[in-house]
């Protein structure tokens, strides 16, 4: 079947999802994004490889992490870099999406960045974009829904691959609310895709969807079970705003069965990492003095997310 998110060469035009791409183009990427990471350190921490491009970052649901350093990767590869601000748009007004995207184009726009909370809307604009002669203009998917947050999953392998150096002997458990996490998927489909032997997902049974096992992933609804010896950990927030009806008693139940405290992580190895995609809820999915220790590693995450996000633009504007 046709992938939408790459040109007939193969090669990547937009970015909406990491199911389906080839371990190539995630290694290049990966790779691409090792030679970015130094550029912080330099005097002029900027490249020319998106010099006269605009990008649009737009971003229909909130954000911190994600708007900002797309915001500062554009910069760094020289784009002009336009962040709509949509609750002061003409979108508040009753304007369609593909409207908006419409007029943005009429704009000059190169990229688009999308957050959406409709699972799918980066894909409308893509196959907008194509069917009306304008393929040219990239899309980036930013995260959708529940559905994809590719940037994140990519961000979160190159994170695994700095620590672990390689993909092909470890054990990464996902815990939490694994139903309503579009970074669950991307990291499950990049993981399987780099060759990650034992995935594993912990959560509670309302909390995990059903067709995980035919995804290649080992199922634990306890939590000692699942963190028995993993080398990487990726906590997940409790996903309240996407929950219809009680799923859980409350947060403090959650916590005390799935909360990631220091007794717990010492069933991990001894070097496992602590990851989070964040934004993160302390004393509901993670102790405190485990967000703030030795392994956690979700700051350098949030860090890493620019050269990797610098390396998905550069691709896709160069394809
Ligand atoms: N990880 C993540 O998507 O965080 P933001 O919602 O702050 O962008």
């Amino acid at each position: 079947m046709h992938n939408p998110q790459l040109n007939k060469n193969g090669e990547l035009t937009h970015l909406l999802t990491i199911e389906g791409l080839p371990r190539a183009v995630v290694t290049q990427i990966l790779d691409t994004a090792s030679s970015f990471v130094g550029i912080s350190d330099r005097e002029v921490k900027k490249v020319p490889l998106m010099r006269g491009k605009s990008v649009f970052n737009l971003f229909f649901e909130n954000s911190t992490r994600t708007r900002t350093t797309f915001e500062i990767a554009s910069k760094r590869l020289s784009a002009d870099v336009i962040n709509l601000n949509i609750s002061a748009s003409s979108a508040s007004k009753g304007e369609s999406l593909l409207d908006t995207i419409d007029n943005l184009a009429a704009m000059h726009a190169d990229m688009f960045v999308v957050r959406h909370a409709q699972s799918g809307a980066p894909y409308l604009i893509a196959k907008h974009l194509t069917d009306t002669g304008r393929s040219h203009v990239h899309v980036v998917n930013a995260g959708d829904g529940r559905h994809a947050h590719p940037t994140q999953g990519l961000l979160d392998m190159y994170t695994i691959r700095h620590y672990k150096k390689d993909f092909s002997n470890l054990t990464v458990a996902i815990v939490g609310d694994i139903l309503h996490s579009r970074v669950a998927r991307s990291d499950i489909h990049a993981l399987t895709t780099l060759g990650v032997p034992e995935v594993r997902a912990i959560g509670p049974r309302t909390l995990l969807p059903s067709g995980l096992e035919q995804l290649g992933v080992r199922v634990f609804t306890d939590m000692r079970e699942g963190l028995k010896d993993v080398d990487v950990i990726i906590m997940l927030r409790l996903q309240n705003e996407r929950m219809s009806g009680a799923l859980l008693p409350s947060a403090q139940e959650y916590f005390k069965s799935y909360g990631l405290t220091t007794e717990r992580l010492a069933l991990a190895k001894p070097d496992a990492i602590v990851m989070h995609p964040g934004p993160m809820n302390r004393g509901v999915e993670i102790e405190s003095a485990v967000a703030d220790g030795a392994q956690a590693v979700i700051l350098p995450q949030v860090t890493f997310g620019i050269a990797v996000r610098m390396a998905v633009m550069s691709i896709i504007a160069g394809n």
